[in-house]
C-alpha cells in the first residue's frame, strides 16, 4: 500500500496518481469542478428510525455511540467509495469509441461526477475516521477494477462497449440511486449531507442510461432480442447490488439508523411497517418495480405487434442471496431440464460470442440515433469535444 495520507489534501494527491494509474486525462474532465459538496439542510437534525429515534444526529465520529457503528458507518462509506471509483475503471476506454460527441461528453462527465463521488467519500474517511478511514481511503485508490479486485462483482465486470454502458447506466447507475436515497436519512450527518448533490449527479447517469436505449430502439439497427440479452445481463447484476436476503447487515443499519429504507421519510410519515428481517428484498423490490415501469416506457417506442422488452425476475441469474448459482428462468420459474438444455436456455437469455462478434458489425452503423452536442457542452471542456 502506498504512504497513508494524513490529510484531505495529502489523499488528493494520490488520487492524481490513480488517475495516471487508470489512464484518465484530468483535461476530460474540463471545467468540471470536483470539489465536496454537502446539502445539510436535507439532512435533517433528529436522528429518523431506529434505537436513537428522536436524538440529535451525529455529527462527529465521536458523538457516534459505539464502535460497532462506526465500523459499520465506515464499511458503507468505503463500499460506496468503491463503486465511484470502479466505475470509471470500467468506463475509462470508452471515450475513445463513443459514437459521437454528444455521447463522448456524456460519458466524460459521468466519470467526472462519479470521481466527485468517490472524493467526497474519501473526503468523509479523511475527515471522521481517523487512521482507519486514511487506511480506507488509501486503498479505494488502490483496488482496480480490471484487475478484478473491487468489493462488488458488478463493479468487476468488464463493459467492453456502449451497449453495455447504456445498460449499465440505466440499470446499474439506477441502483446507486437507491443506494444513496437509503443513506440520504442517515444518523450520521455528513453522510446524509452527501446524498443531496449526489442524488442530482446521478439522475444525469440514468436519463444517459434511459435515452440511450430509447435511441437505440428508436434506431432499429440492434435486434431487439440480442438487446434483450443485453437488459438481462445487467439488471439480474443490479438485482445482486442490493445484496442477500435476510441480511442481518442491513438490519443493523436500521437498527443503528445509519441506513434507512427507500423513501424513508414517507413511510414514516405514513406509518408503514418497518420490517427489518427483509430490508434488501424490499429495496430489491422497488428497484424492479421502478425499472419494470422504465422498460414499459420503452416498449411505446416499438412498432406494432413487437414483442415487447421486459425485466427479467428478480431469480434469474442471481449471484447473490437465496436464488444464487441456481436455474431459475426469466419468468421467476425454476428450470427443469439437462445440463445441455440449461446452456441452451442460458445462450438464448444471457449475451453470448456471437452477440459480442455481431455488435461489431452492427456498431459500424448508425446503431444509435444520432445527437449533436449542444454549445453548452463543448465549452464545457468536458469530454473535450470540439465544434
Ligand atoms: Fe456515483
Ligand atoms: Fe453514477
Amino acid at each position: 500500500m502506498g504512504e497513508l495520507p494524513t490529510t484531505f489534501d495529502e489523499w488528493v494527491d494520490n488520487f492524481g496518481d490513480w488517475q495516471k494509474m487508470v489512464g484518465f486525462d484530468p483535461a476530460w474532465i474540463g471545467d468540471f469542478d470536483l470539489s465536496i459538496k454537502f446539502d445539510w439542510e436535507r439532512a435533517g437534525e433528529v436522528i429518523e428510525f431506529g434505537d436513537y429515534e428522536g436524538r440529535k444526529k451525529w455529527e462527529r465520529s465521536l458523538q457516534i455511540p459505539h464502535q460497532n457503528i462506526r465500523d459499520g458507518l465506515l464499511s458503507m462509506i468505503t463500499v460506496q467509495g468503491d463503486t465511484e471509483f470502479a466505475s470509471v475503471e470500467q468506463q475509462k476506454h470508452l471515450l475513445e469509441s463513443a459514437p459521437s460527441d454528444y455521447d463522448r461528453y456524456a460519458a466524460a462527465r459521468i466519470m467526472a461526477e462519479e470521481q466527485r463521488h468517490g472524493w467526497q467519500m474519501c473526503y468523509l474517511l479523511m475527515t471522521y475516521f481517523g487512521q482507519q478511514g486514511a487506511r480506507e481511503a488509501q486503498k479505494l485508490l488502490e483496488r482496480n477494477a480490471q484487475e478484478g479486485s473491487r468489493l462488488l462483482g458488478a463493479f468487476n465486470r468488464p463493459m467492453p462497449h456502449w451497449l453495455d454502458f447504456f445498460c449499465y447506466t440505466m440499470f446499474v447507475d439506477r441502483d446507486g440511486k437507491f443506494q444513496l436515497g437509503m443513506l440520504s436519512t442517515s444518523s450520521f450527518k455528513p453522510l446524509a449531507a452527501s446524498m443531496g448533490p449526489m442524488l442530482k449527479e446521478e439522475s444525469f447517469h440514468l436519463g444517459t442510461g434511459a435515452n440511450g436505449l430509447r435511441r437505440i430502439i428508436k434506431a432499429g439497427v440492434i435486434p431487439l432480442d440480442m438487446l434483450q440479452r443485453y437488459f438481462n445481463k445487467w439488471v439480474s447484476t443490479a438485482h445482486d447490488l442490493f445484496g442477500t436476503d435476510s441480511s442481518s447487515a442491513a438490519e443493523w443499519a436500521y437498527v443503528w439508523g445509519i441506513k434507512g429504507r427507500w423513501d424513508e421519510r414517507a413511510k414514516l410519515e405514513s406509518g408503514q411497517e418497518v420490517f427489518k428481517t427483509s430490508l434488501n428484498e424490499e429495496s430489491r423490490q422497488h428497484y424492479h418495480d421502478e425499472i419494470v415501469a422504465e422498460v414499459d416506457k420503452m416498449n411505446g417506442l416499438l412498432p406494432e405487434g413487437t414483442p415487447p422488452l421486459y425485466v427479467a425476475h428478480e431469480n434469474f441469474n442471481r449471484d447473490i442471496g437465496d436464488y444464487a448459482n441456481k436455474r431459475y428462468m426469466v419468468d421467476g420459474n425454476a428450470f427443469e431440464g439437462s445440463d445441455e438444455k440449461w446452456a441452451n436456455y442460458t445462450s438464448e437469455f444471457l449475451p453470448t460470442s456471437q452477440d459480442e462478434e455481431d455488435l461489431k458489425e452492427l456498431f459500424k452503423q448508425e446503431w444509435v440515433e444520432h445527437r449533436a452536442p449542444t454549445r453548452m457542452m463543448i465549452e464545457s471542456g468536458i469530454g473535450q469535444i470540439k465544434a
